[in-house]
C-alpha cells in the first residue's frame, strides 16, 4: 500500500478535505454534541466546542504522518460540514487494510450522503493507495450504517459476536463488511 495522506476528494455533491482547528465549532454544532451520532460509535458527544477543538487540533497535526486518512465532509454547494470520513485504525495499514468508520450530524441522514463519501474513499484507497481489503463494522442495532456499507459495494462477511459494549452498557455484535482489491477493479 502507498501512503500518500490526506487528499481532498471531490464528488457530485460533496467536498473531502483535510479537518483544520477552525472546522471546530461546525462540527461541535452538527454532529459532535449530538447523542444520536454518537449513540453507535466508540466516542462520546462532545459536551463543549472546546474538546471539539482539541481533537481537531491534534488531528491538523498528525496529517504530517502521510499514513492518515481522515476527511471531513462538506456540502459542497454552501461549504456546510456535515461529517467525517477515515480509516479509523492503523493497526492493519501495513498488511494494505484500512478500516473504515463515518458519522454524519442527523440533519443531514437519509440523502445519500454518506454512501457518496464511502464510494469516493474506496475509490481513492484502492485506485491511488493501493489498498488490498477495505473493511468496515456496524453495531448490530445500526443496520442504517450496513446499508450504506452495502450500497458502496462492501459484501457482508459476518457477525463479531460480542464484539462491543453499546451506549446501553449491553454487549453487542459488530455486523463486518469488506470489498477486496480484484472485486473492486472487477466492476
Ligand atoms: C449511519 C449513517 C452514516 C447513515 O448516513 P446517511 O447519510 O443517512 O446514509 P445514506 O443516506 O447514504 O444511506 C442510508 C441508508 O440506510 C437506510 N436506513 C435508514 N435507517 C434504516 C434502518 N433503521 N434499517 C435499515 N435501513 C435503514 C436508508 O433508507 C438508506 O438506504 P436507501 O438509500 O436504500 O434508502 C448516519 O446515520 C450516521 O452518521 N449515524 C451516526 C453515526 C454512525 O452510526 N456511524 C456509523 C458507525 S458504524
Amino acid at each position: 500500500m502507498k501512503f500518500i495522506g490526506t487528499k481532498t476528494l471531490e464528488t457530485e455533491r460533496l467536498l473531502l478535505r483535510k479537518i483544520k482547528k477552525s472546522d471546530a465549532l461546525k462540527a461541535f454544532t452538527n454532529w459532535c454534541s449530538s447523542e444520536k451520532v454518537s449513540k453507535y460509535v466508540v466516542w462520546n458527544k462532545h459536551e463543549t466546542v472546546e474538546t471539539t477543538e482539541k481533537l481537531f487540533s491534534f488531528w491538523e497535526k498528525e496529517y504530517e504522518d502521510l499514513t492518515t486518512y481522515r476527511w471531513i465532509v462538506e456540502i459542497k454547494d454552501n461549504h456546510e460540514p456535515i461529517g467525517t470520513i477515515d480509516v479509523v485504525s492503523k493497526k492493519f495499514l501495513p498488511y494494505s487494510v484500512c478500516e473504515i468508520g463515518y458519522c454524519y450530524g442527523e440533519k443531514f441522514w437519509g440523502m445519500g450522503y454518506a454512501t457518496e463519501a464511502l464510494k469516493a474513499v474506496i475509490k481513492f484507497l484502492f485506485e491511488e493507495c493501493e489498498a488490498e481489503v477495505i473493511f468496515a463494522d456496524h453495531l448490530s442495532n445500526n443496520p442504517a450504517s450496513g446499508k450504506v456499507m452495502e450500497k458502496s459495494g462492501m459484501k457482508y462477511e459476518g457477525r463479531l459476536r460480542g464484539r462491543m459494549i453499546d451506549k446501553e452498557g449491553k454487549r453487542n455484535d459488530l455486523l463486518s463488511y469488506s470489498i477486496i482489491k480484484d472485486e473492486y477493479f472487477k466492476n
